[in-house]
């Protein structure tokens, strides 16, 4: 029998040690800026972590026997992707795998594409794999957020050897077309390019005419050239867990990637497979819920943020994450002015466009509703009103 989830709870999350929350401390700001949500997890995945603290001892831990087999049924039923379970690599975190991803492929300067605007981390995987960043740049086609592919086509570099996607976009909320991944793949084909793709936002998706379609899926030549990365974290809420995986089809290829993490990249801990496994095993119906929940803060918060004159919100496709076009109020400091009145966002800057902030709504209604009227006053003063 399904439980109904009761996605407006407050809960509170202070003295937790909360990035999210720590931030903000001792002041009446509402955190709304890193990605995770203030959902309590499903009641399996409690369950489960309980019962094997119970136990008391948390000495090294193996991957669970069930566990690359869920993952392989739940990808095959839920994105129609059939996977091995030795493609799998498990990991500590999605971020992880995205330098794993850069530093396997090709050497020391060669280029890395990676999409602007985007999450922050991607940001620093060039330079840190000690290779040259090479900024696709992100266009609003239609109200949807895409890789410039025409662009893609016309500046490709002899020596660009990986490409970073974010798929389901963020921090721009899109998914991607299977037209737009298409032709992604024949020009990584085309320039023998590996495709390291982030999917972690891939159990999110808001928009009912969309689908999550993993790029590797599309036929067995980009498959082979791609590394695939998911995880639990953001749909279950369960990032401060450290539990994903990669699921990197070509043996060779996956060598070289665990070589890159090799000594480095440290075991994934006993609770993190635990919660990984409940969700994965009997996480469906919550997940559901909590998408549905989501849909309705999306809608809320596009129609009232697109009647505060000044700001503007595209449609949201997937994540629960919204990219706010605050350019018409002319800012300095756009992440300040809204602290000041009372709401915590990401500044825009961090992901490589300072006339925007990100929003989550991943949160109670109640908070969100909060947070749109203290910006609605705040702009609402701001223009003298
Ligand atoms: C697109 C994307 N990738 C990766 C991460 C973080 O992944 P992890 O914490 O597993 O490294 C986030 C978190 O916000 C994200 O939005």
């Amino acid at each position: 029998m399904n439980t109904s989830i009761n996605f407006d709870t407050e809960s509170e999350r202070t003295g937790t040690s909360s990035t999210k929350w720590d931030r903000y401390r001792g002041t009446d700001i509402l955190p709304m800026w890193v990605a995770d949500t203030d959902f309590v997890v499903a009641p399996e995945i409690a369950n489960a972590m309980r019962q094997r603290l119970s136990h008391g001892i948390f000495g090294y831990t193996n991957k669970p026997d069930k566990l690359n087999e869920l993952v392989v049924e739940r990808i095959r039923r839920l994105y129609q992707w059939n996977i091995e379970p030795q493609w799998l690599v498990w990991l500590p975190g999605v971020v992880s795998g995205l330098h794993m991803g850069a530093r396997c492929v090709g050497s020391s300067g060669d280029s890395v594409l990676v999409p602007s605007v985007i999450y922050t981390p991607f940001k620093a995987v060039a330079e840190l794999s000690d290779r040259k960043a090479q900024n696709i740049p992100m266009i609003n086609s239609e109200g949807r957020w895409v890789l410039d592919l025409d662009w893609i086509e016309a500046n490709i570099k002899a020596d660009s050897r990986v490409l970073l996607l974010c798929n389901p976009q963020n921090p721009g909320g899109s998914v991607y077309t299977r037209a737009e991944l298409s032709r992604l793949a024949e020009l990584a084909k085309a320039h023998d390019l590996i495709v390291c793709s982030d999917e972690v936002h891939c159990d999110l998706i808001l928009e009912p005419d969309r689908t999550h379609i993993p790029v590797a899926m599309l036929d067995e030549q980009i498959a082979r050239r791609s590394i695939t990365l998911m995880a639990p974290s953001k749909t279950f809420n369960t990032a401060g867990l450290s539990c994903a995986f990669a699921v990197v089809p070509d043996a060779g290829l996956r060598r070289r990637f665990k070589k890159a993490g090799q000594g480095i990249v440290p075991y994934i801990n006993v609770f993190g497979y635990t919660a990984t496994q409940a969700a994965y095993e009997f996480g469906d119906d919550w997940n559901r819920q909590l998408v549905e929940y989501l849909k309705a803060n999306r809608d809320y918060l596009v129609h009232e943020i697109n009647t505060i004159r000044g700001l503007r919100l595209d449609p949201i496709e997937a994540t629960y994450l919204a990219w706010i076009d605050v350019s018409e109020l002319g800012l300095d400091d756009p992440k300040s002015f809204f602290e000041k009145a009372g709401v915590g966002l990401s500044p825009g800057r961090d992901f490589g466009d300072d006339r925007f902030v990100r929003m989550n709504f991943g949160c109670p209604r109640s908070r969100l509703r909060e947070a749109v009227i203290r910006m609605r006053v705040a702009v609402s003063d701001y223009w003298g009103n």
